[in-house]
């Protein structure tokens, strides 16, 4: 295959599984990094990721038949795993395929009804359970294909990623936020996208750190009970809204300074709630100086408001996990590291960190050993190009 694009290379596996012939289509959905707002999303905050150029493609053909091919190039033990369209429904066997799945339902469920089957090829380059959104891709990447395939031209791009979560939350059962896959379907190169994920209003930063990088560090573990410790979390904050409701009038956390927050604080009646309701406050108020701090090319004080994230994810939203402290802490104490903070939903993944460019090697280096001598495994670096978001190739 040497000389082809992946493109190339993809389109051809496509047509050695399931034949030549018709019309052949290629989508890439990106991935995503969150640089400050961690588990704001879903109370009403603000958050500020940006699109990775790693992501995951997909090629498509029309199918005369209700038949639903999917192969992926990642599980290739599983070979054609083969479903219809009249068969919609989450299981256990699906596997992979769920995601896919999900879209469609939620698609059908809207109304917007698939007329015909599809064969497809998927591939991703990812790392899996990192924590880098490889599921909200492929769910932007599915949403893509629908709108493209069916000619749905009132579906938008914001519509996709909303799309997206509901077949998250309502087909795969996870209660995500929005800012996975809004960050695949709206991405946009060399930018961030300042959020507010309670009106989804949206603007675009561009991210110019002069003589730095960001550098992500993939802890490669990942705890078994990612999901429900997730949704615990959001429970929590949840009850404590509702405790504060009581005594000021708030749709949301993110609705509340700093100082409004200690005011009512004494209406949340338990301690665990009293902390998630405070990060999940201070962290949205620490997103906006974030971005403020960026326009100003202040980017001293956004590493400094990375590393105030961290502290903050790890002593009163208890996300983080020993793997990922080690991390932040080496690279936190290194010279011309300006910030460093776990990224995601936490309980292992990734860490983003901004490092001086002559330090990116060093950072590497170091950091690479340091990890691998106190945790028994090797940790993986990439330095970050912001790409954009989910389109056809
Ligand atoms: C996961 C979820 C997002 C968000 C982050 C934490 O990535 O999918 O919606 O809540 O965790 O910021």
């Amino acid at each position: 295959m040497e000389g082809k694009t992946l493109k190339e290379q993809l389109i051809q596996k496509f047509m050695e599984l399931y034949g030549e012939g018709g019309e052949i289509r290629a989508y890439f959905a990106p991935g995503r990094v969150n640089l400050i707002g961690e588990h704001t999303d879903y109370n009403g905050g603000h958050v500020f990721p940006c699109a990775l150029t790693l992501g995951t493609y997909g090629i498509v053909r029309n199918r005369e038949d209700r038949k639903l091919r999917f192969y992926s190039v990642n599980f290739e033990k599983l070979g054609v795993i083969e479903t219809s369209l009249d068969d919609l429904v989450p299981s256990k066997a699906a596997g992979w395929t769920n995601y896919p799945k999900g879209v469609m339902w939620a698609f059908e469920k809207r109304d917007h009804k698939l007329s015909h089957g599809l064969d497809i090829l998927i591939y991703g380059n990812i790392p899996n359970g990192s924590g880098l959104s490889s599921s909200a891709s492929l769910e932007v990447l599915t949403g893509l294909i629908l709108k493209d395939t069916f000619g749905f031209d009132e579906v938008s791009m914001v519509d996709i990623a909303l799309i997206g979560q509901d077949s998250e939350n309502n087909f795969n059962g996870c209660n995500c936020g929005i800012m996975d896959q809004f960050a695949s379907a709206m991405g946009k190169k060399d930018h961030a996208i300042f959020l507010d994920t309670n009106t989804l209003n949206y603007e675009y930063a561009p991210v110019i750190l002069e003589d730095a990088k960001i550098v992500i560090t993939n802890s490669k573990v990942k705890h078994s009970l990612v999901d429900s410790a997730y949704n615990d979390r959001r429970n929590e904050s949840e009850t404590a809204l509702k405790e504060l409701q009581t005594v000021v009038d708030i749709q949301t956390l993110g609705d509340l300074t700093e100082s409004e927050f200690e005011q009512y604080k004494d209406a949340i009646k338990d301690p665990v709630r009293l902390k998630r309701a405070k990060h999940a406050v201070y962290e949205n108020q620490r997103t906006i100086r974030a971005v403020e701090a960026l326009k100003n090319q202040d980017i001293e004080l956004f590493g400094q408001l990375m590393n105030a994230s961290h502290a903050s994810l790890r002593d009163d939203y208890e996300v983080s996990c020993e793997e990922i402290d080690i991390l932040v802490d080496l690279a936190q104490a290194m010279p011309h590291v300006l910030g460093s903070r776990i990224t995601g939903g936490g309980f292992g993944g990734c860490t983003v960190s901004i490092v001086k460019n002559d330090t990116v090697e060093k950072f590497v280096d170091e950091i690479g050993k340091a990890y691998e001598e106190k945790v028994g495994h090797k940790a993986e670096f990439y330095v970050v190009d912001i790409g954009d978001g989910a389109k056809i190739i």
